[in-house]
């Protein structure tokens, strides 16, 4: 399970922010205000010397450290604009991360909906661009940016994510809190994911959590404006970085087939993707992260779906 939540009171956050940048910068900030939050804290907006910067808070402590680091290394390798780290910082009661701010909004927006084919498309391009200069950024191991130590892909994904949440899935089916068909047909997959698996060549840097809430873009023109909020990113097998350009509504904007229109694949890249994204969004439910049956609903009808095709070749 998560480590111990903060309470994130956003009257509390908005009356401690102020002091912590002083503390920290020994600069004022103007026009605090709240911009939303998703699954692993809350962000804030603020002006520091007339330029805007956004104050992320965290349920986690530590989180901030991580997605510092994470940051950085992101943002040295890709041409995207992405969040310059300002500042860390950690007591009781708050752990914080200050960063520049990206403009534009971000692309769950449904006004990114209305916009032409040719938009999207040109949108679409410009995320795969990106994204493909990180995939070019090469490791001798796989494994987390401060400690790659595994030879592997396949026992760094399965020994430190899959089959922990695997064994964490099932005693939780066992209490009647999560679906045992779902679990049945992960399991199912894992077994199948095992014998069509190929280790990838090589291990790239990987941004781990690329989905459209992450990706902001300018409203008018559809112009990409920049990345944010990596998770997981680590050296990986390329094709780990692909599920997130599915989540929710990505496939509106067809990036993962844009991805696919610029690279060659492993053979058996869309099952292992759909696999990727089942596990990830059923693990959601031991690591503290909101679940959105929507979203679990359509990631466990495309791995039924590919898992039938799958099983169908082999038959
Ligand atoms: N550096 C930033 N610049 C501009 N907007 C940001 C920045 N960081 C976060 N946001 C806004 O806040 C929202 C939630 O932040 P995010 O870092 O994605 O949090 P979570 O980890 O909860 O998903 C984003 O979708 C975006 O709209
Ligand atoms: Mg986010």
């Amino acid at each position: 399970m998560a480590e111990k939540s903060i309470d994130l009171n956003i009257g509390f956050l908005k009356s401690k922010l102020p002091e912590i940048v002083k503390s920290q910068t020994g600069k004022e900030i103007e026009n605090l205000k709240f911009i939303g939050g998703g699954s692993y804290g809350k962000v804030f907006r603020a002006e520091m010397d007339g330029a805007p910067v956004a104050l992320k808070t965290y349920h986690v402590k530590g989180s901030q450290n991580a997605e510092a680091e994470q940051l950085r290394t992101l943002r040295a390798n890709t041409s995207v604009p992405m969040p310059e780290v300002i500042f860390t910082y950690e007591d009781n009661d708050i752990s914080l991360l200050a960063m520049s701010f990206i403009g534009g909004k971000n692309v769950l927006n449904p006004v990114f909906l209305l916009k032409s084919g040719e938009k999207k498309a040109a949108f679409a391009r410009q995320v795969v661009d990106g994204m493909s200069e990180w995939h070019c950024v090469t490791n001798g191991k796989f494994g987390s940016l401060s400690n790659p130590a595994y030879d592997t892909w396949f026992e760094y994904y399965t020994e430190t994510m899959r089959n922990p949440w695997l064994r964490g899935l099932s005693a939780l089916a066992e209490k009647g809190k999560f679906s045992k068909n779902s679990l049945e047909l992960l399991l199912e997959a894992s077994e199948l994911f095992d014998g069509i698996y190929t280790e990838p060549d090589r291990a790239v840097l990987i941004h781990g959590d690329l989905n459209i809430m992450n990706i902001m873009a300018a409203p008018e023109s559809f112009a990409l404006t920049g990345f944010i909020d990596p998770c997981g990113s680590c050296f990986a097998d390329r094709e780990y970085d692909l599920f997130q350009l599915r989540n929710m509504w990505g496939d509106a904007f067809g990036l993962y087939e844009t991805y696919k229109s610029k690279h060659t694949l492993s053979k058996y890249a869309d099952f292992k993707v759909v696999c990727y994204a089942a596990m990830n969004e059923a693990s959601m439910r031991l690591r503290g992260g909101l679940i959105f049956p929507l979203w679990e609903a359509l990631n466990f009808n495309r791995l039924k779906h590919e898992t039938e095709k799958i099983k169908n070749e082999y038959r």
